[in-house]
């Protein structure tokens, strides 16, 4: 448990742990590759660790310095083992999907499950394009969740719509097709992050992108990389939330990721009314970096709808926790997706939000928010973060803008994506003992 009081301002820099997205994406790409993949600025969280121990057991030799850097020993294309025990994904959706298309290639079995959470989530996104491909998945229990068993099988390239701008539906077929005899073609209602086709594409695949769309063709070798991860824009995004909307803040976030299909909440933000500035944006490892200046702003409500979705999905419920405390009405549409990821976020969202006093009503694909400014404000309440890392961390943002003490059950559970939050908060706001 942490409680958490109103500040009176967040200052200083700070730099956020790596991407999560491409952290996992190093780790799994890097032991199908010929030879050492070296990370550096690597996500040191629970769901990251998930995907190490899940390549472990597949035989891949991966040295974690325990810090922010790996090498991992690519095994090759057809270089994995048949792990003698049940690959435990933990709490990571990505490691699920992504790691169970690689393994309808292998030519062994396989079974993929995770926690409580990740066994309610739904598979049938996968499983639906990787048996059009000639996959043996199965649920072990019939209901399109994992346990997932994956039995050897031949594949082939298929050309599929995908029903979801979803990157890890996109990123297990793509590791499908790298085993699949012709290309595959994956087209998405929107585009979803990008990381895949990018480090694919730098580790020497056949892959073309054309606006929505990506082609894949098999091929014989992944060239391994020194991947460098920039700071996850999901992790600053809090950071960003709360100089916004807390009076007399002034901050810099160092070195953070913001490619293109990431970075919709800094467009969102700056249409609000944000005071946000991006500083020494550069490339680095394929990926668009910068320093995000943020200062204290008078917010307004705007509607968020459409091809932005994707790439804001993990910062819904900060976004709509800003809404509360912008001036007017902020609708948001089209972010369905919100009800299957760790927990149901449009449900958490909306009645911790109550809980404390906004006006917010949640809609099938999102929230209609009526912002308090001028009236009540938000104040201090228990919240319900029913274990999921972003509704914790969403959350302790509305507490340090929030009247009185705002309690966070359980804490722990930001190890998933950003260990050291609850420090750097402190460090920044000053305000958690
Ligand atoms: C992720 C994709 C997104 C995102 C998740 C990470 C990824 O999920 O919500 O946190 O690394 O590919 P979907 O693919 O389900 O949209």
């Amino acid at each position: 448990m942490i409680e958490i009081s109103k500040s009176n301002g967040l200052r200083g820099r700070i730099k956020v742990p790596g991407d999560k997205s491409i952290s996992h994406r190093s780790v799994m790409l890097g032991a199908i590759a010929s030879g050492v993949t070296r990370v550096s600025g690597f996500l040191n969280g629970a769901d990251c660790i998930s995907t190490i121990n899940c390549f472990r057991a597949m035989g891949v030799d991966i040295e974690f310095d325990g810090g922010t850097g790996v090498k991992i020993h690519g095994a090759g294309l057809h270089g994995l083992k048949a792990p003698d025990k049940v690959l435990d994904c933990g709490n990571s959706g990505t490691t699920t999907r992504i790691m169970s298309g690689l393994l309808t290639g292998q030519d062994f079995k396989s079974t993929v499950t995770g926690d409580a959470s990740i066994r309610k989530r739904p598979m049938k996104r996968i499983m639906t394009p990787l048996k059009e491909m000639g996959a043996d998945i199965i649920s072990a229990d019939g209901n399109d969740c994992a346990p997932l068993i994956i039995s050897p099988s031949k594949l082939h390239g298929i050309e599929y719509r995908s029903p979801v701008a979803s990157a890890q539906v996109k990123s297990s077929i793509l590791m499908a097709a790298l085993y699949a005899e012709g290309q595959t073609v994956i087209t998405e209602p929107a585009l979803s992050r990008d990381h895949t086709e990018l480090m694919l594409s730098a580790m020497g695949a056949d892959i073309t992108t054309n606006k929505t769309s990506v082609t894949i063709k098999p091929g014989n070798v992944l060239y391994p990389q020194d991947i460098t991860v920039p700071g996850d824009i999901s992790s600053a995004a809090y950071f960003i939330g709360a100089a916004l909307i807390v009076p007399d803040s002034d901050i810099v976030i160092e070195n953070v990721g913001i490619n293109p299909t990431r970075a919709g909440i800094i467009k969102v933000f700056r249409d609000m009314g944000g005071d946000i500035e991006l500083t020494g944006e550069r490339k680095s490892a394929g990926e668009m970096v910068a320093d995000v200046r943020v200062k204290t702003s008078k917010l307004h409500g705007i509607e968020i709808s459409g091809d932005i979705i994707p790439t804001l999905i993990d910062e819904l419920p900060l976004i709509a926790v800003a809404a509360a405390l912008s001036e007017g009405t902020t609708t948001i549409k089209d972010a369905a997706e919100l009800k299957v990821k760790e927990s149901d976020r449009i449900r958490l969202v909306t009645e911790n939000l109550t809980a404390m006093g906004a006006d917010i009503e949640a809609r099938d694909d999102g929230f209609i928010i009526n912002g308090r400014v001028g009236t009540s404000g938000l104040h201090g309440t228990v919240i319900e973060d029913s274990l999921d890392h972003r509704i914790a961390m969403s959350f302790s943002v509305a507490g340090l803008a929030a009247e009185g003490v705002t309690v966070i059950s359980h804490p722990e559970c930001v190890s998933i994506s950003y260990p050291e939050f609850y420090r750097d908060l402190r460090l920044t706001s000053g305000i958690i003992p």
